[in-house]
């Protein structure tokens, strides 16, 4: 449109609009055909299963909440969709030629829990009906809704109650039990407190933004019957938050977590012979949704009842798991569609530490329990990169962390790395030092906005943490951005080389405490107490000394 305003002429520009304006009612016709196709779609879904939609507009209308920034998504959009609506298979179409051996539904059938916090109507009430129709009505065994203290809709779980009744009333074999937490517990308590009165065989953990897509169940019940230990999650189909379309999920991605047990996807490499939508081994959980068998889950603790409202608790489910005898699967012929949120929708309780968000306290916090539950001698790789956990205070005893490890006789964490997650051991051998890197009492840190090098308080809760590789010389942050030294002797950062004429530029040996670089043999140096500069090499200078948080034992 650019153009327009310069160089066109008026009957071009003319031409611009009227070609707009086709767009728009091309887009408004698809829009209105698509939204009443799903209509249609729905209302003969619900009448072959015997239900009404009664009043669910009604039910709806009282969402209390209309913006989209509340709620992370479409609001708006969501209210329009209506109960459900026809997705598109993004399962491979081997996954519907055969159908799945399943045990009876007196052996084989799942309790689910949704545990959801200040959740749109239009949002659960769609969770909740494409969970009820495209369930086998034998092998759903109950449904355990948990309303986690939501603020501003308190009527909620009764009219949800009110409605449910009404539409799946005569469902004589599906339990519903409906729980409400007046003040907010969290999600783990809530989903541990929904498992722990379930009654089905195997329980399913859902977030409440989801839409399961048709035959998500039979392959998952198939995977665990054929293995008791077993825990799986589906593949999940990403929902967009602003246009609420749903697409096909990545089949080449598996669940993981780095050194600072942030979760993270690792790459799925294919065996010879196997297809992408085989199920296949992850060292995490994909995202919050998992089902397992009840018992098991219970026997390994829940979710660990330390952990503070939200954040690690699939982590740590995912390690015990995996330590005790466990394994966790991924299964592409099961898709639930999910959406993923830019930013956390919830609100953390207040801070008592001016310089890390709520948010990331509690999440530190928990880190640090699965840190001192599980890592063992490797928990010092967590605190070299987040330093701010160490002055997090741990309301009970170590030894009682330990506790069930020993009575389980799991594995040491050294396990994990060897037969589950080569990715994170792979990191741990390939660095040389790691953590924050000090000269007397600041930090050399990686400023955000303009990637300007600084010295700052080793305590900043962003404090750059670098890394020194083994084999290259490299010297990197965790944004995988490398330090040189360019033209004029100046220090920068420049996205870490991959070939040799790139990394010969940025490499740096140890001297001692001192850093060289390789290519000029000048050392870095701190001499004005504010800025990093390039000077000749001089043995005991103090402006010259950096020590890392971590050195890496028993290696040079
Ligand atoms: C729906 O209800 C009608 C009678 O009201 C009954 O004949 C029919 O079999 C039912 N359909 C299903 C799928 O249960
Ligand atoms: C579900 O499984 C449990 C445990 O195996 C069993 O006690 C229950 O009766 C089953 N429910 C249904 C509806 O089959
Ligand atoms: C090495 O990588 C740099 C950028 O990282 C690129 O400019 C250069 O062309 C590459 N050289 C070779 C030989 O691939």
């Amino acid at each position: 449109m650019y153009a327009c305003g310069k160089y066109c002429s008026p009957r071009r520009c003319g031409f611009y609009i009227i070609a707009f304006l086709i767009c728009q009612l091309v887009f408004i016709v698809i829009f209105m055909r698509s939204d009443r196709y799903d209509d249609i779609y729905a209302s003969e879904l619900l009448a072959y299963k015997n239900v009404s939609y009664l009043d669910w507009r009604a039910f709806i209308s009282q969402t209390p909440e209309t913006t989209e920034d509340y709620y992370q998504y479409n609001i708006e959009l969501s209210n329009a969709l209506g109960l459900i609506r026809k997705l598109p298979v993004t399962r491979h179409s081997s996954c519907t030629t055969r159908n799945p051996i399943l045990p009876p539904p007196l052996e084989a059938n799942v309790s689910v829990v949704i545990s959801f916090h200040n959740e749109a109507r239009s949002m659960l009430l769609r969770t909740i009906v494409s969970l009820l129709l495209r369930t086998p009505e034998d092998h759903l065994h109950e449904l355990i809704l948990v309303d986690d203290g939501s603020q501003r809709d308190v009527t909620l779980l009764d009219d949800l109650k009110r409605w449910m009744g009404g539409v799946f009333g005569s469902r004589q074999r599906l339990g519903l039990i409906f729980l409400r937490n007046e003040e907010r517990m969290g999600m783990i308590w809530s989903r541990n407190r929904g498992a722990s009165l379930a009654s089905g065989r195997y329980v399913l953990f859902l977030d409440s933004h989801c839409e399961v897509n048709d035959g998500w169940l039979e392959p998952l019940l198939e995977r665990l019957a054929g293995n008791a230990n077993l825990a799986v999650s589906p593949l999940l189909d990403p929902i967009d938050p602003t246009t609420l379309s749903y697409r096909k999920g990545n089949e080449m991605l598996k669940g993981g977590f780095d050194w600072s047990l942030h979760f993270h996807w690792l790459k799925r490499q294919l065996a010879s012979g196997e297809r992408l939508e085989m199920p296949y081994q992850s060292p995490a959980f994909a995202g919050g949704v998992l089902m397992m068998s009840r018992d098991w889950f219970l026997r390994l603790g829940s979710f660990n009842p330390y952990l503070k409202i939200w954040g690690g608790e699939s982590i740590e489910l995912a390690i015990k798991l995996w330590l005790c005898g466990g394994q966790i699967e991924i299964v592409p012929c099961s898709r639930i569609g999910h959406i993923f949120r830019r930013r956390h929708a919830f609100d953390f309780p207040s801070q008592f530490d001016q310089q890390l968000s709520p948010a990331q306290e509690i999440y530190l916090h928990n880190s640090k329990i699965i840190a001192e539950s599980w890592l063992d001698e490797y928990k010092n790789m967590f605190y070299a990169l987040r330093p701010a956990a160490r002055r997090i205070p741990l309301e009970h005893t170590y030894d009682e962390l330990q506790r069930m490890r020993t009575e389980r006789q799991c594995h040491p964490f050294d396990w994990y790395l060897r037969h589950v997650s080569p990715e994170l051991r792979m990191h741990f051998d390939e660095l040389s030092a790691t953590g924050t890197l000090r000269n007397e009492d600041r930090c050399v840190h990686a400023r955000h906005k303009d990637s300007q090098l600084i010295l700052a308080s080793c305590y900043l809760s962003d404090i750059t943490q670098w890394s020194l590789l083994r084999q290259s010389g490299q010297l990197s942050t965790h944004r995988e951005f490398c330090l040189t030294v360019g033209f004029g002797m100046r220090i920068a950062l420049e996205p870490c080389g991959r070939n040799e004429t790139a990394r010969r530029s940025q490499r740096w040996m140890r001297l001692g405490t001192r850093l060289m670089h390789a290519e000029t043999h000048l050392c870095l140096d701190n001499p004005l107490k504010e800025r990093l500069e390039m000077s000749t090499c001089r043995s005991h200078a103090v402006s010259q000394s950096f020590q890392f948080a971590l050195e890496m034992e028993g290696r040079t």
